[in-house]
């Protein structure tokens, strides 16, 4: 079995060793040494060259959870199947991130941070919980993760997505027409939704503008979802009390964003979640294995969703 695997920025040597390890037959070529027909490529932001060169003959392996950049290559092979990685450890990650930033959020600590430069001791009235929903918009794989972290806490928990789902402790909402009640209750909204032609600068002031006062987003999905002028519009007039954002729409974050300086802004360098190489490999490996014995795997993506 041949193998092309294409990791620019990551420790290919790394990956490689963990896949031989795992796949003991497999032949890996590391991008751009590459066979002209592997079995599998195993690819992350490839590079359109890739795919006039090489034309994989089974299926393709995005090796991160969003297939936004792989679904713009104009030379991507329109019919074979494209396999994501579904959680391999990002989820734990996700939750870590999102509890965080909820409790902050909740406990006010931008505020008590504030107090303390000015040695101000000033006990704040404690929020009415059951009135300091958090909104999942997205909840695949990651969300529901998010959820099952945050559960614990008691806040009230809502769910956005394309479908209804049925999660005991999370009321779902679902398509448009529910867009603007589950925007009303969401305190600290939360977003994981995949970047597609639909989801594209959903965050922006039609929507922002309709979160309760002094809301809180949390965006640890693509940069594109939100519109950056718009956020700011929002925090600046106090609609919005802050906004933790670990993706954007230019990485790194051009140095003069607005972002990096904004008061009620805290950014992250696209760490929410990172790939793991252990629990990946297993995923991609265990793929290849069920695709070699002609069973079905999971994450594999619907091109006409996006996701
Ligand atoms: N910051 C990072 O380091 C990092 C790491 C990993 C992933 N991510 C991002 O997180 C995204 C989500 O990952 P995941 O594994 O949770 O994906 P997933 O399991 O595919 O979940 C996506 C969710 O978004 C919903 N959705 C998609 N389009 C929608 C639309 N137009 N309207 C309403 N809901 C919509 C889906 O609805 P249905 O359930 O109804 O299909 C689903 O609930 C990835 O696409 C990636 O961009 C970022």
């Amino acid at each position: 079995m041949k193998i092309l695997l294409q990791m620019p920025g990551r420790d290919a040597e790394s990956w490689r060793a963990a896949l031989a390890a795992a796949l003991p037959e497999a032949e890996i070529a590391i991008w751009p040494v590459a066979p002209a027909d592997p079995d599998y490529a195993l690819v992350w932001r490839p590079p359109a060259e890739l795919f006039t060169r090489v034309r994989a003959v089974k299926a393709i392996f995005n090796l991160g959870a969003g297939v936004d950049a792989l679904l713009a290559v104009p030379t991507l092979p329109r019919d074979l199947p494209i396999i994501r990685l579904t959680d391999a450890g990002m989820a734990e990650q996700m939750a870590e991130y999102v509890t965080l930033a909820t409790l902050r959020a909740y406990r006010e600590m931008d505020a008590y941070a504030a107090q303390q430069r000015d040695a101000r001791w000033l006990p704040r009235t404690r929020l009415a919980k059951a009135g300091f929903g958090v909104g999942l918009m997205g909840f695949g794989v990651l969300g529901q993760a998010i959820a099952r972290a945050l559960a614990p806490f008691g806040f009230p928990l809502a769910s956005w997505s394309r479908t209804r789902k049925s999660i005991d402790g999370v009321t779902s909402f679902a398509g448009t027409v529910d867009l603007r009640p589950f925007l009303k209750m969401a305190h600290v909204l939360v977003c994981t939704l995949p970047s597609t032609p639909e989801t594209n600068g959903i965050l922006g002031r039609h929507t922002l503008s309709q979160l309760p006062q002094g809301a809180h987003v949390v965006n640890i999905a693509r940069g594109d979802l939100v519109v950056d002028a718009d956020l700011i519009e929002c925090l600046d007039s106090g609609h919005l009390a802050g906004a933790t954002l670990d993706v954007f729409r230019a990485e790194p974050l051009p140095v003069d964003h607005a972002f990096w300086h904004h008061p009620r802004v805290t950014v992250t360098p696209h760490v929410s979640a990172v790939t793991l190489i252990s629990e990946s490999v297993a995923q991609v490996a265990a793929g290849i294995r069920r695709i070699e014995n002609g069973q079905t795997v999971t994450g594999v993506v619907d091109r006409r969703r996006g996701y």
